[in-house]
């Protein structure tokens, strides 16, 4: 089919970089796209930039064309916001860019509100069957908002692509540049391919690009994240509330918090899963953390269960926190043991992690009282710390697997 052979540009430079340090990139998922041929529909636009608002144009050609093309030399300018939800059997070709205006007053006051934890976003894709590739970018123009922000944490800023009840989605072959707060949200969606995406969120003032997650995995099952190149200011990729199935492949993640279970568990009332889940061929660089877990406890928070988690095959160089569980996270030690977590933890397994931390501590497992972490493995841990000697340190948990020893009070025999 024609629409999945498309020009891949410099992108794929980075795919074979990357691929390079881990088996050879073999989706396991690809959607079953089926583009119709429809009448009604003309088989393919072209979209130049028409000098004004090019979304309400942008947004017509999607709703009307089987096939948009926004050719290499066109930067289309959006000022105001795109609902491109329901769609159904479309290709949006993006060989150029989109630029998002730092209109703030405008953003700020009409971006799409997303409820989970209280967000707005530019742009709300949707559908069945959508294929969303190019070799194109998506610039944020992040760095006013950034600087705003700095000053006035209240402010709202947008999520540059919220995937958004949707099923049955490739997005392949896709610079990001800069982005307000996250790069990508997947909300609800079932199905969902991210394949060769490059990320870049990096400030050139004082202010960071603060919570710049590369992605996001909310209420969404069978989702995979692959071959991509992310230099961010916050997670690089994080699963939130009822993220299931998830494929995460290859990354290249520079100056980030981690590949990040949660946090879960925060809310009252509510019930967080997030299960089977895979993160392997990782390369982890100048990051806050490596592997994460956390989850909250103390009084007035939710529940949930962490099940079936594999970090597999990490090379981190210079990360804070290389190996975490905190399940009393944002907990004083006092307030979690009168309320341990009722988020709890099960079959994790961390294997073949190898790198240095930038503290004496390199693996921190810590688990609330009472049992709620259970089958936590450890194989073919590396971790050093360059300055002194590593350590491991571990609570409230057994620990199984070839690295066991490195948690002496913890390890069972
Ligand atoms: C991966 O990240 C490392 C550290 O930031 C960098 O040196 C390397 O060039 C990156 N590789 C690719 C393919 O981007
Ligand atoms: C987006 O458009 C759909 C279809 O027109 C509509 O049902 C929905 O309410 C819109 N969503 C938002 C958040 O405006
Ligand atoms: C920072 O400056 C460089 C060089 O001018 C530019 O390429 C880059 O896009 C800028 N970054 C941001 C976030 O504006
Ligand atoms: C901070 O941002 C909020 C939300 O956009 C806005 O209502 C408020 O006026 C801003 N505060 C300042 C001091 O600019
Ligand atoms: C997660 O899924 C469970 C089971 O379907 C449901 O009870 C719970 O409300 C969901 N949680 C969220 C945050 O959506
Ligand atoms: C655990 O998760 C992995 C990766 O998603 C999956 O392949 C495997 O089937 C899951 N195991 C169980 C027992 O569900
Ligand atoms: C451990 O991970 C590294 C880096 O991804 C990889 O090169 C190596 O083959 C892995 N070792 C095993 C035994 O899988
Ligand atoms: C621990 O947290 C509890 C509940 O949030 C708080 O009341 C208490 O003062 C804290 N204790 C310490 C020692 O910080
Ligand atoms: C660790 O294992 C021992 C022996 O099976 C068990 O008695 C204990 O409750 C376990 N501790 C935790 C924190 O799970």
């Amino acid at each position: 089919m024609r629409f999945l052979t498309t020009s891949f540009g410099i992108a794929t430079l980075c795919l074979t970089s990357v691929v390079a340090n881990g088996p050879s990139f073999k989706p396991f998922f690809r959607p079953p796209f089926n583009f119709p041929k429809n009448p009604e529909n003309k088989e393919t636009c072209t979209l130049k930039a028409s000098g004004g608002d090019d979304a309400p144009r942008f947004l017509k050609a999607v709703q009307e064309c089987t096939t948009v093309t926004v050719p290499a030399s066109t930067t289309l300018s959006i000022q105001t916001r795109m609902n491109m939800t329901g769609l159904r059997d479309k290709h949006i070709q993006l060989e150029g860019t989109l630029k998002f205006t730092d209109n703030i007053p405008y953003w700020s006051g009409n971006g799409f509100f997303i409820p989970f934890q209280t967000q707005i976003t530019f742009w709300l894709l949707g559908g069945t069957n959508i294929l969303f590739d190019g070799g194109g970018t998506l610039d944020g123009s992040g760095q006013l908002w950034w600087d705003t922000f700095a000053s006035n944490s209240s402010l709202l800023r947008p999520i540059t692509l919220t995937i958004f009840e949707a099923e049955n989605v490739l997005v392949e072959n896709i610079h990001m540049l800069n982005s307000p707060e996250w790069n990508n949200l997947v909300n609800e969606g079932k199905n969902v391919v991210y394949n060769n995406i490059n990320i870049h969120a990096v400030s050139n003032s004082s202010h960071n690009a603060a919570n710049t997650d590369g992605w996001n995995v909310y209420r969404s099952d069978n989702i995979q994240i692959l071959n991509s190149v992310i230099v961010n200011g916050d997670d690089c990729v994080a699963f939130k509330p009822n993220a299931t199935n998830v494929l995460v492949e290859n990354l290249n993640c520079t100056g980030s918090h981690g590949i990040s279970v949660g946090s879960l568990g925060q809310f009252p009332g509510m019930f967080d899963i997030v299960e089977n889940v895979l993160a392997k061929n990782v390369r982890m660089t100048n990051a806050q953390n490596g592997a994460r877990i956390k989850a909250w406890a103390g009084p007035n928070v939710g529940s949930g269960i962490v099940k079936n988690i594999t970090f597999e095959n990490f090379i981190e160089a210079a990360v804070d926190n290389p190996i975490i569980i905190d399940q009393c996270y944002m907990t004083n030690a006092t307030a979690c043991a009168q309320f341990p977590s009722n988020t709890l933890i099960q079959d994790i397994w961390f294997n073949n992690i190898t790198g240095t931390g930038t503290k004496a501590v390199v693996a921190s497992l810590s688990c609330s009282p009472d049992g709620r972490c259970s089958d936590i493995n450890v194989n073919d841990i590396s971790l050093s710390f360059p300055k002194g000697s590593a350590s491991f340190t571990c609570q409230n948990l057994n620990v199984t697997g070839d690295a066991a020893s490195l948690f002496p009070t913890c390890a069972l025999t």
